[in-house]
């Protein structure tokens, strides 16, 4: 198999005359060894480069989603490059204050917002709720008969099915997220709103799902909505998150540019008179990160198959088991190498689910101690990790101009007793 194709790596990888990979000018087998494995490196400019080609290509607003990869450092870099952020838990908006995130820059989402976060957030002043269902309403209306009008987009089930994985699908009939736009119960809520003194009506919000590639599944969520958008009289229309990224072989993926332009082009053609916002999250951090893990044993089973085993494993990485998502795998030392040598790479966890890239290919010389590399890491990895079996969660480097910063440090011993009560 080819090497390693470079458009999955992040935009400032460079490969020396011995092959050895660096990101952001640092040399990924030296922050390897001075940090540790396993280790997310992000390249500080790509992630500075996306967001300003969402801004640019929403010029009405546009937010990052943090689900996707959510710290200190990336809530206030996305903040610096002029988008809004997106939170869905009560946590989520904790870190975005706490890295000095305006809260009204925030917006706050999700399908079962307690009592408590809704406080929160009014309390900090958050720009904008996305009321997910009636539940909600009445939670609002009881916590603001006496302040203010929260200002208000309406989540709506555009019944639009996205080409993704059955998992990532959100706009769909069957789904837990929104009010549907069949039966009048969106336009329902949509009166509920303006009529209450607890919010203040300012437009409608649909997701379709994520890690879609067709450019028109979005414009269909647009057509889907366009007319319920005049009738509402809706100032705001955003189309959620969801633009897919290339994660292997010969997977290919439109740009956030491709993305916006078709969105846009779809509202003028329709007459969309609202504003058009969005708020992805994977397309902005996915292809920005890589993973560096160090192998610590290779099985060879006769006849069978050869395993591969990092220091990592679901708990860094639990998109392959959940979703059965493909990676690629390279050597740090080696990075256009051939791979000639399919094998299994697994992690340390005690399940045999616990596969990071199920058919890979690597170098044949791949030997103990070498440094594998996972690229497009960036997005749903650091921000769905675990402490499973109790493996320490990995720290978070970003990379920039020749120096890296440690902007997640490795947990430690302590930090997994810290809440330990004891016997
Ligand atoms: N807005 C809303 C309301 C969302 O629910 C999501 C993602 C986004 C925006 C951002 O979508 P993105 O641009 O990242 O596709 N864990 C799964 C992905 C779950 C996405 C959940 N919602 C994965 O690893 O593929």
């Amino acid at each position: 198999m080819t090497p390693i194709r470079r458009d999955l790596l992040p935009d400032t990888a460079t490969v020396d005359g011995s092959g050895r990979l660096a990101i952001g000018g640092c040399d990924v087998l030296d922050l390897a060894a001075e940090f540790g494995t396993p280790l997310f490196v992000y390249d500080e400019q790509h992630l500075r480069s996306r967001c300003r080609e969402a801004v640019a290509g929403f010029p009405d607003g546009v937010a990052y989603a943090t689900k996707a990869f959510l710290c200190g450092a990336m809530a206030h870099l996305a903040y610096e490059e002029g988008m809004d952020l997106d939170v869905a838990t009560g946590g989520e908006l904790q870190v975005a204050l706490h890295a000095e995130v305006p809260a009204d820059r925030l917006i706050f989402h999700g399908n079962n917002k307690s009592p408590l976060e809704l406080e929160m957030a009014l309390d900090a002043g958050v720009k904008r709720i996305v009321v997910d269902n009636s539940d909600e309403m009445d939670r609002l209306e009881a916590l603001r008969g006496r302040g203010p009008a929260v200002d208000v987009l309406i989540r709506v089930n555009p019944a639009v099915q996205a080409h993704t994985h059955h998992y990532l699908q959100t706009g769909v009939a069957d789904s837990k997220f929104g009010f549907a736009l069949a039966g009048g119960v969106a336009a329902a809520a949509v009166a509920r709103a303006r009529a209450s003194r607890a919010m203040r009506f300012i437009g409608i919000h649909a997701h379709i799902g994520s890690q879609v590639y067709a450019t028109s599944s979005f414009a269909k969520t647009i057509e889907a909505l366009a007319g319920f958008a005049a009738e509402s009289a809706a100032e705001e229309l955003s189309i959620g998150g969801g633009l897919g990224v290339a994660y292997v072989g010969d997977e290919r993926a439109p740009s956030l540019s491709d993305w916006a332009a078709t969105v846009r082009a779809a509202g003028e053609s329709l007459g969309v008179t609202a504003r058009i916002t969005a708020e992805p999250g994977r397309s902005i951090v996915a292809a920005a990160a890589v993973t560096a893990y160090r192998v610590g044993v290779i099985k060879r089973i006769a006849g069978i198959r050869t395993y591969v085993a990092v220091d990592g494993g679901m708990s860094d990485n639990p998109r392959p088991v959940l979703y059965g998502s493909g990676y690629e795998a390279f050597l740090g030392r080696s990075t256009d190498a051939e791979r000639e040598l399919p094998v299994r790479i697994v992690g340390k966890h005690c399940e045999s689910g616990d596969v990071i890239v199920a058919e890979a290919m690597i170098p044949e010389d791949t030997v103990v101690g070498d440094v594998l590399i996972t690229p497009v890491t960036g997005a749903y990895g650091h921000s769905m990790g675990s402490n499973y079996n109790m493996v320490l969660r990995p720290p978070v480097v970003f990379v920039r101009d020749g120096s890296a910063r440690l902007v997640v440090r490795r947990e430690t011993y302590s930090d997994l007793l810290a809440r330990d009560l004891g016997v």
